[in-house]
């Protein structure tokens, strides 16, 4: 099931249902490419649109650029208009004069290994897959060697550059945003998870691929190295561990073993990210605090010691309680043990409440009726089940600490 920003009009409504419909409709043709190989051989090259056509069965809506118009449209990739460089290539600003739209040109690097089976996942996911919490895909180039993707332009960059790498003229992120943030994030990974059939695992959540519009709405980017999930009761098995360390879930950096909880596991970094700010693996740390989650797992233990896990760029304003019940959202989301994880559905239901887009009353279908100053924050039956699942696991693990005493 999938939920919608609550300031939608009902005429909104109704489209975003049919056009929600629709896709859904549509993603079961991703299942014809769950495992698809490309050759990387030259001649196998030239016939990329042939195959994006074929596995995408008439469904792709992005359009094909030519590499001229993408020189145009980023003057001649001029270093003027870099927004960023990742593992696979550089990402420029263009305008497409003719649609009259900005938009990121991502040119894959030509020596990027499995490129082409990576530019072929991401075009053909992000044609079929449609959320408001997913980047759109405007169009791509496959000229001659050139692999490029081009993005609707996301004018606020990413949550990385708001969070971890922040520039003396940006403010930090305040808490409701950073709640809001963490809110749509988790919808789009429920969209993929739970409504996208085949469900997708998008396997490299982090930061930087959360990109941020000019409302601070975000939304998912880089679909190259999802993976389609297992139907019926098989778990999905990979050979290649791939993903960002310090995000990967920690059987899957074993094992290889990837499903959807892997996913709800790079979540709860990034989650913890979100509230204390602090990089998952950061070497200019002393060593005891590089990696996060080591550095978070006792004091997600000790509620005295809560106030050292926030920001320290918040100022201190958050509501405590609301602190509380983030911290218990993360912690459940990175337990070791994969299947104890909750489903992101059950993520989104715990932020729509911390992210204000919905109180206790409306759960119960009250009136909802707030004191203008009232900045108390009151335990929403979802957000209830978390913090008392944690304190569960607490005091089990105060027993058994006695115990071994
Ligand atoms: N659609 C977009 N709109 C605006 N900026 C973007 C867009 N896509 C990417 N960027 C910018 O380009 C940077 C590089 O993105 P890219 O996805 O190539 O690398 P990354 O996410 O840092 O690393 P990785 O290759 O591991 O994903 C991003 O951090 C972001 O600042
Ligand atoms: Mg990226």
């Amino acid at each position: 099931m999938i939920c919608f920003s609550c300031c939608l009009s009902s005429e909104d409504k109704i489209q975003t249902t049919n056009s929600l419909k629709k896709s859904i409709q549509d993603t079961k043709s991703i299942s014809s490419f769950a495992n698809i190989s490309i050759k990387t051989d030259s001649s196998r090259r030239r016939y990329i649109v042939e195959e994006i056509e074929k596995y995408g069965k008439g469904n792709i809506s992005a359009q094909t650029f030519t590499f001229n118009d993408l020189a145009l449209a980023t003057k001649n990739f001029d270093s003027e208009c870099l927004l960023g460089e990742g593992g696979f290539g550089k990402v420029y600003k263009g305008h497409i004069e003719r649609k009259n739209i900005d938009v990121a040109v991502k040119q894959l690097d030509r020596n990027g290994f499995q490129g082409n089976r990576e530019f072929l996942v991401e075009v053909l996911l992000l044609s079929l897959l449609h959320h408001p919490n997913l980047v759109t895909l405007e169009g791509f180039c496959s000229d001659g060697d050139q692999r490029i993707l081009v993005y609707e332009f996301m004018s606020n960059g990413s949550l990385e550059d708001h969070l971890l790498e922040l520039t003396p003229e940006k403010r930090p992120l305040d808490w409701i945003t950073r709640m809001r943030i963490a809110e749509g994030a988790a919808r789009g990974l429920e969209y993929l998870h739970e409504t996208a059939n085949p469900s997708v695992i998008y396997r490299d959540f982090k930061a930087s691929n959360i990109l941020l519009d000019e409302n601070f709405n975000p939304k998912l980017s880089d679909f190259g190295l999802a993976k389609l999930g297992p139907t019926g009761e098989k778990t999905h098995v990979s050979t290649r561990v791939m993903g960002t360390y310090g995000y990967c879930a920690p059987e899957y950096a074993s094992t290889g073993q990837l499903t959807t909880k892997s996913d709800v596991y790079s979540f709860g970094v990034v989650f913890l990210e979100i509230i204390t700010g602090r990089r998952v693996i950061d070497s200019s740390r002393p060593s005891e605090e590089q990696n996060l989650v080591v550095w978070a797992i006792p004091l997600f233990r000790d509620k005295k010691k809560f106030h050292l896990m926030a920001d320290p760029l918040l100022g201190g304003d958050y509501p405590m309680k609301a602190m509380y019940q983030a911290l218990a959202i993360a912690a459940m989301c990175l337990q070791e043990e994969a299947s104890t994880r909750p489903l992101m559905s059950d993520v989104v239901t715990a932020l729509e409440f911390l992210s204000g887009n919905k109180t206790d009353l409306e759960a119960e279908g009250g009136e909802e009726e707030v004191a203008e100053d009232d900045h108390t924050f009151k335990s929403p039956p979802a957000l209830q089940s978390f913090t008392s699942r944690l304190e569960r696991a607490e005091s089990n693990d105060t027993n058994a600490n006695r115990e071994r005493d």
